[in-house]
């Protein structure tokens, strides 16, 4: 099995359980390059980090995504959100998020994905999208795919208008790490909450490989570990 699958009870044996991989992976001095995620999932892991030991100076972070036409100080991008829950809090050596306002999206998403390749993902963190999305991977994505501009689905709009003023507009379209960019990373740790998400996870755990739920393509790898608190009734 490629698949550890780790039932926790709650957020915060979740967040400790990611703790001690991190610690585990930084002991083993095989940490130099860690893939970082956004959304409401993220933000007790990151809240356990800032109060913890974990000391990331030597690390270098990849973001998986943004949205296209929000400014760093908009705080629905994700730049902002990483600012506020990690990196004013932690000191890492340097960290890379995709540019959603650059000139030339195809060239950001170009660099992006050379940058990414000179340096190797060791760990990768994950959420999953109520549809199965992975990053901003949104179903019909190739599993091929590199970092790329992506339109977002109505379902994803939906579901990630609840973060955004009513009088605000949500950005349609958006900069993604691929599906291969994902896979690249030596290991993968995937979390998992709630009842919303109980389909997606379902689908990867069926074991079958389909691009209509992105997250399938982790039965392609060799290392992943999800954490969930739905384990129970799996
Ligand atoms: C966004 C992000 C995904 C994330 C998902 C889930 O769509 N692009 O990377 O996995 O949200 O967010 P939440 O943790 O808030 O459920």
């Amino acid at each position: 099995e490629n698949i550890t699958l780790l039932n926790v009870k709650d957020q915060e044996q979740a967040a400790q359980q990611v703790c001690k991989m991190i610690q585990g992976q930084l002991d083993e001095g095989k940490l130099d390059v860690l893939g970082l995620a956004t959304g409401s999932t993220m933000i007790p892991i990151y809240k356990k980090w800032v109060e913890s030991e974990l000391s990331f100076e030597k690390v270098t972070t990849f973001n998986l995504d943004e949205y296209v036409g929000l400014h760093a100080e908009n705080k629905n991008s994700y730049a902002y959100f990483m600012q506020e829950h990690l990196f004013s809090k932690k000191k890492f050596k340097r960290s890379f998020i995709p540019n959603g306002v650059a000139n030339n999206l195809e060239e950001e998403c170009a660099a992006y994905e050379k940058r990414l390749r000179e340096y190797p993902l060791d760990v990768q963190l994950l959420g999953i999208g109520e549809n199965g999305h992975i990053a901003f991977n949104e179903p019909g994505t190739s599993f091929d795919s590199v970092t790329h501009l992506t339109t977002l689905t109505e379902s994803t709009l939906g579901v990630n208008s609840t973060f955004f003023d009513p009088d605000e507009t949500i950005p349609r379209t958006a900069l993604t790490m691929g599906i291969s960019s994902v896979l690249a990373a030596k290991k993968i740790i995937l979390i998992a909450f709630g009842e919303r998400k109980r389909f997606a996870l379902e689908k990867l755990l069926e074991g079958k490989e389909t691009v209509e739920y992105p997250v399938t393509a982790l039965n392609g790898h060799g290392d992943v570990t999800v954490i969930t608190d739905l384990g129970y009734l799996i």
